[in-house]
């Protein structure tokens, strides 16, 4: 591949940039996902891990990836082609941005179905549903809405043609706009949401649920779940953040973007947690629900307090929203590749992409009622498997990829040029990217590979690493 420097549209001003990674990082991973994987796995101790995966291994590999896209110029792939050019290393880097094409994708492809419940509910807020429910009738609803497939799948289509729609128009007139109010509106309604916690009476419960660690419920599977969602909800190891920082100037600072992106994503989900758990705590609820958590607890809230109506309609707009602007983030790496490598016009590449991923859908669709038995990745159904790989595995795979490129493979001065930390810290930053980061994730990624369970999946695993090891051979013979 030679090389193309190709991301020229550019941010219009620099805190676009930060809205638009933020707006990435902040949404269902947030406010759907890490609420009910922080019931299922017992609280405080997760939460412990998890915030110490951000703060260790998160915002480091946060920092480089945001790096390779600057330096790199263009879309994962071919950013990753270009560095190893310019590097004088492998060219098979570029597989590192295939991967998060793929992941991208696959990600996306359940993201819209559970975006799609979001819709669905803002739906039956506006009409007034849930004022009439009790807490006991609210969670009922929401099985028998499981329970239809056509419903879902409807909502589905919905989700999918809205993302295709923004991502067709571009970077700049789309979502720029759209993020800049939305995240300080979720945020608000947040703090009202706390504010009726609060009147629960089992706010310091939800607390402690969240803060006070008791090691003995922590499993190993936990520690491996907290690791993957901390690359989860800070849109790191795909190539999102590889994008959106190839549309930068170089002047800008990467090290505070990235020290906001943290900070907004962790608070937003963190509110989010407290206000769940305390109407979990108030109502006798389940707090290990799994993914029907967010939407057993909330229309209770709006059920009964003051406004609930109009706050709970708001707040399933503005949860759609941010997962709006983070599915846009998640098909953009494969959009760019598309436009930039393949000639192939952004709306027509968005509408393609946007058709294989609703198709892939539909078997997350299913996942909820038909198919909720029939089982992929060891005892996982398809929606589980599709979230276990991506995930436990690509993701983690693509962020060790990342801090080895921008710790090994990066010479002192690059580094110093994109990453402008001092002296001091950048040999914390080092250390812990040379070291700390790769060999955590490394552990994660093969013990995620194990408790797969599944033998196609180790034999696909087996095969993608002979065809590397293959096009490397023929790339020397040739
Ligand atoms: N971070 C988003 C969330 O928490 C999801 C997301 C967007 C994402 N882009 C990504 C996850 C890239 C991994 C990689 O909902």
């Amino acid at each position: 591949m030679s090389q193309l420097k190709l991301s020229k549209q550019g941010w219009s001003n620099q805190t676009v940039f930060i809205l638009a990674a933020v707006g990435s990082a902040v949404g269902l991973g947030n406010i759907w996902k890490f609420p009910y994987i922080t019931g299922e796995n017992g609280g405080g101790a997760f939460v412990l891990v998890y915030l110490a995966c951000v703060l260790l291994i998160g915002i480091p590999v946060l920092l480089s990836e945001i790096a390779l896209g600057r330096a790199g110029g263009a879309n994962p792939v071919q950013g990753m082609a270009n560095l190893a050019h310019e590097h004088r290393a492998n060219p098979l880097w570029f597989l590192l941005g295939l991967n998060g094409v793929l992941a991208g994708a696959l990600i996306l492809s359940f993201y819209t179905v559970i975006a799609g419940w979001g819709v669905a509910y803002f739906y039956e807020s506006v009409k007034g549903v849930f004022q009439a429910l009790t807490p006991d009738e609210v969670g009922a609803h929401f099985k028998t809405f499981l329970a239809n497939p056509y419903e879902l799948l409807f909502w589905h289509t919905v989700v999918s043609i809205f993302t295709v729609l923004v991502v067709a128009k571009g970077v700049k007139s789309g979502i720029e706009r759209a993020i800049s109010w939305m995240m300080p509106g979720l945020f608000l309604i947040l703090l009202v949401l706390l504010g009726y916690a609060a009147t629960t009476g089992y706010f310091a419960q939800s607390f402690s649920f969240l803060f006070s660690p008791d090691f003995s419920k922590l499993s190993w599977q936990a520690v491996l779940t907290a690791m993957g969602h901390a690359f989860f909800t800070l849109s790191i190891g795909l190539g999102t953040m590889m994008v959106y920082g190839s549309y930068i100037s170089q002047k800008y600072s990467i090290v505070r973007a990235g020290m906001w992106i943290a900070f907004a994503d962790t608070l937003v989900a963190l509110m989010a947690g407290l206000v769940i758990f305390s109407i979990v705590f108030a109502n006798g609820l389940e707090p290990g629900a799994g993914p029907g958590l967010l939407f057993q607890t909330l229309p209770i809230a709006f059920g009964q307090m003051g406004g609930g109506w109009f706050f709970g309609s708001l707040f399933f707009a503005l949860v759609v929203m941010a997962a709006l602007s983070s599915a846009i983030s998640l098909i953009e790496p494969a959009v760019s590749w598309f436009e930039q490598n393949w000639g192939i016009q952004r709306l027509k590449a968005a509408w393609i992409l946007g058709g294989l991923i609703w198709l892939i859908g539909i078997g997350s669709v299913l996942s909820f009622n038909d198919w909720s038995g029939v089982h992929f990745l060891g005892e996982r159904n398809f929606f589980e498997s599709v979230d276990f790989i991506t995930a436990n595995i690509m993701l983690p795979l693509g962020g060790l990829l990342m801090s080895i490129f921008v710790a090994w493979v990066f010479d002192d001065a690059t580094r110093a040029e994109q990453i402008g930390l001092s002296p001091r810290m950048m040999k914390w930053y080092l250390l812990d990217l040379r070291w700390l980061a790769p060999v955590a994730i490394l552990i994660v990624f093969a013990t995620n590979l194990v408790a797969a369970e599944s033998v196609w999946f180790m034999v696909a695993i087996a095969l993608t690493a002979y065809a590397a090891y293959v096009l490397n051979a023929m790339r020397k013979a040739g």
